[in-house]
């Protein structure tokens, strides 16, 4: 135990030798603990304490995170600048990750380079293709609207617990474009593959955040740092996609794809380079369609139930948008896009939403592929990248008073749509260009090179260690990796307008 406690010592004393050695040039930022880093400082909320920091050190600002150096970006210029340029366009190669594909990136998120590009390419342009974004999405959205009306009408005037409300309805959307076909919203396969999607990203946020910021303990520790919890529950997900996939294919005819999928499985056929990420060896389909879920689903039912959270909290915006509602599209009929140039009140209304909810507040962490100069700094190769979209959309200078709610911020005098130079939603906007090197694997970071040492270590001593980490809320960071900012608790009431009146 002594042995093991004095290597411990040492171990925590070369790390915060190591750890005060920053990079040349690399800019400003507190100063951190040993082997966490700054984890333990950013408190409850990450995102607004790495806001407060950019009134001390500016709007980029080094830090380091458990095992990763990390630059985080707190400016909307700055941010829409950085991610245009290729060197920052890479992704952290985390093994929490990559693991739900055998150890290797796959998919669309968690890859980059050429992977990346064929893999999003493709995607936008099929999406594109098969509806997305399209009219022929509207009437897909709009069964789901109706669905979804009938069982807000069935439940009216009794509290609806509002979590998950709209998920079933919009990943219903999202698989009638990727597989094809419309479930009922009461579907048990929908149901299950959205409990699966909720419950993984729900396992990312919390329990794995050890795992992913240090990665060795997830190397030493599995099951403490809650890594085998998360690649398990990974598993019947990953499982469930490709069942899926499987079935559909027994129907595909070759070269008449139906949907996304049947075009991703005609060019995997077409494809004989296998250099290229499409070729059969390479089995990135599952893993794009995961990724598509997830990213879309989520993301879009959360912000929805924010939106409601919000009109219910502000009935005199609620006010304003059903008249609006009213105006324009009447109770007769659902609206259609061609109704959205004639609301304004309802898009100001939407673009608050997103800004006040900040969803992903710290986006998805991107990676140097080189060494960068930026802003005067000098940003090494193999540092992770995290954009703070919430510092962007509660900049004082931009937005005046951003802890209000205010859709109004969003119209000008005469009633017009209201620009900002800021970054509202960065999802599939990013840059197309091709980063010059890949980058190598997670970060080899001071610790790492003790790994043989730690491994001495008892279990006792390690689970000392993972509980002072929780103590010291290391989880938070954690838990805005994904889906960060769920609203969980609300449940409202549906009633209609005319039972309101009476
Ligand atoms: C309100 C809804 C949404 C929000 C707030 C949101 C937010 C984000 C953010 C912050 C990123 C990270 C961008 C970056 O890496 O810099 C992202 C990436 C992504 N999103 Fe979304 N998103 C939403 C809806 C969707 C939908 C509907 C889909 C698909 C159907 C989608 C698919 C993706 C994909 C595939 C990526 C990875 C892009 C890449 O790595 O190139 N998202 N999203």
């Amino acid at each position: 135990m002594i042995t093991e406690f004095l290597v411990f010592v040492v171990v925590l004393v070369v790390s915060l030798i190591l750890l005060q050695k920053k990079p040349k040039n690399f800019p400003p930022g507190p100063l951190g603990l040993p082997i966490v880093g700054h984890l333990p400082l950013l408190g409850q909320s990450p995102h607004k304490r790495l806001l407060e920091w950019k009134k001390k050190y500016g709007p980029i600002i080094g830090v380091q995170f458990g095992s990763f150096r990390t630059v985080v970006l707190t400016d909307a210029k700055v941010i829409r600048e950085a991610l245009n340029m290729p060197a920052f366009s890479a992704r952290p190669n985390i093994k929490a990750f990559s693991e739900r594909s055998g150890g290797v990136r796959k998919g669309i998120i968690f890859t980059d380079g050429h992977e990346w590009l064929e893999q999003r390419r493709f995607t936008l342009k099929n999406l594109r293709d098969f509806g997305f974004g399209r009219n022929t999405m509207e009437a897909k959205i709009q069964d789901e609207v109706i669905e979804l009306m009938d069982r807000f009408a069935a439940t009216a005037g009794k509290p609806l617990q509002m979590r998950n409300v709209f998920n079933s309805a919009v990943l219903n959307a999202l698989w009638s474009i990727m597989l094809g076909e419309r479930k009922k919203q009461d579907d048990p396969e929908l149901a299950e593959a959205v409990r699966r999607l909720t419950a993984s990203i729900d396992e990312n946020n919390i329990t794995a955040s050890l795992a992913i910021f240090l990665p060795w303990l997830a190397e030493f520790a599995p099951k403490l740092s809650g890594y085998e919890k998360m690649i398990k529950e990974n598993e019947p997900l990953v499982k469930f996609v490709q069942k899926n996939i499987d079935e559909h294919n027994k129907l595909h005819t070759a070269g008449e794809p139906r949907d996304y999928v049947d075009s991703y499985v005609d060019e995997v056929k077409r494809t004989t380079d296998p250099d290229s990420s499409f070729h059969e060896k390479n089995g990135h389909l599952t893993f794009a369609v995961l990724d598509l879920f997830a990213a879309g689903a989520e993301t879009t039912s959360t912000t929805l139930t924010w939106l409601f959270a919000y009109l219910v909290t502000y009935p005199e915006i609620q006010e304003k948008f059903q008249k609006e509602l009213d105006d324009v599209i009447g109770r007769e009929r659902l609206p259609a896009l061609s109704d959205r140039s004639k609301m304004r009140y309802t898009e100001a209304l939407l673009n608050e939403v997103m800004r006040f909810c900040s969803l992903v507040p710290l986006s998805v962490f991107h990676w140097t592929s080189e060494d960068v100069e930026f802003h005067g700094y000098t940003i090494p190769k193999d540092t992770m990248i995290m954009p703070n979209l919430y510092g962007a959309h509660f900049d004082e200078e931009v937005w005046g008073d951003p802890e209000n709610f205010r859709p109004d911020r969003f119209l000008d005098a005469n009633g017009n749509p209201k620009k900002y130079d800021t970054v509202l939603v960065v999802s599939l906007i990013l840059l197309q260009k091709k980063p010059k090197n890949f980058p190598p694997g997670p970060l080899g970071l001071p610790i790492v090179g003790h790994l043989p040492l730690l491994d001495k270590l008892s279990t006792e001593l390690l689970s000392m260690f993972v509980k002072a980490v929780r103590k010291l809320q290391i989880f938070n960071a954690g838990f805005y990796l994904a889906v960060g900012l769920t609203e969980k608790s609300r449940m409202i009431c549906a009633m209609s307008r005319d039972a309101q009146k009476k």
